[in-house]
């Protein structure tokens, strides 16, 4: 499974993708404004940092201005992942950008039926929202479980279930048993994944017994 970060924050970027374990970026117009910093640059910023694709959103939802967004945001660097709305236009404007090569990740996802769509205009990544069902008491586990499982029905979709929304490890581990490509995750959750009180525990008591050995392992002969 790929982790992509899902934040617009560049010390936090900076910071996880030191982890090594970071294999793209998805930012959204609302992580954007609370960075408070210029779209564009922050964009070009991110893309020196990290490898992977880096989804940047277009901000119309007219296809002719998606499309000229879309364009100006896919040649700021060739990881750029353009996100485009699952609308109409919003799946126009991804048929034309796959089709010229760019990769599209296609977002606020919220049903099979759309995600079969987007796999159709030939998107790179399909961002079903688990979290946001979840708290309407709907089933985002169960979304990706369908997506997955109409998708390997066709060996001619490459489109990537990239689980996006994600509010706790549990979303991460149930979405990877389900054979999802990418989880996209919050800094916070991230940090969670790596946390077990037993680990802790077990680390403490490794480190008690070796001091009492009185022994070094580095000023060994
Ligand atoms: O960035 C796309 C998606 O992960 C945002 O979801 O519900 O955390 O705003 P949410």
């Amino acid at each position: 499974m790929k982790f992509f970060v899902d934040t617009a924050d560049l010390d936090e970027i900076k910071e996880l993708q030191q982890t090594g374990l970071i294999d793209g970026v998805t930012t959204n117009p609302s992580l954007v404004a609370q960075s408070g910093r210029n779209f564009i640059e922050l964009i070009g910023e991110i893309c020196e940092i990290i490898d992977g694709p880096v989804s940047a959103e277009v901000a119309a939802t007219d296809y002719e201005t998606m499309l000229k967004e879309g364009r100006k945001l896919a040649a700021i660097a060739k990881n750029i992942a353009v996100k485009v709305p699952l609308t109409p236009d919003g799946l126009r404007v991804c048929k034309a950008l796959s089709d010229d090569g760019i990769m599209v990740n296609v977002t606020l996802c919220f049903s099979a039926a759309q995600a079969l769509l987007a796999a159709k205009a030939g998107a790179t990544f399909i961002s079903p929202f688990v979290g946001r069902l979840d708290d309407l008491s709907q089933d985002g586990l169960a979304l990706i479980e369908d997506i997955v499982e109409i998708y390997e029905n066709y060996p001619n979709i490459t489109t990537e279930v990239l689980v996006a929304s994600i509010r706790s490890p549990n979303h991460i581990i149930e979405s990877a048993k389900m054979g999802a490509h990418v989880a996209t995750i919050p800094p916070k959750v991230i940090r969670q994944l790596y946390r077990h009180p037993l680990t802790d525990k077990g680390l403490a008591d490794f480190v008690a017994d070796w001091q009492k050995t009185g022994q070094s392992i580095l000023d060994a002969a």
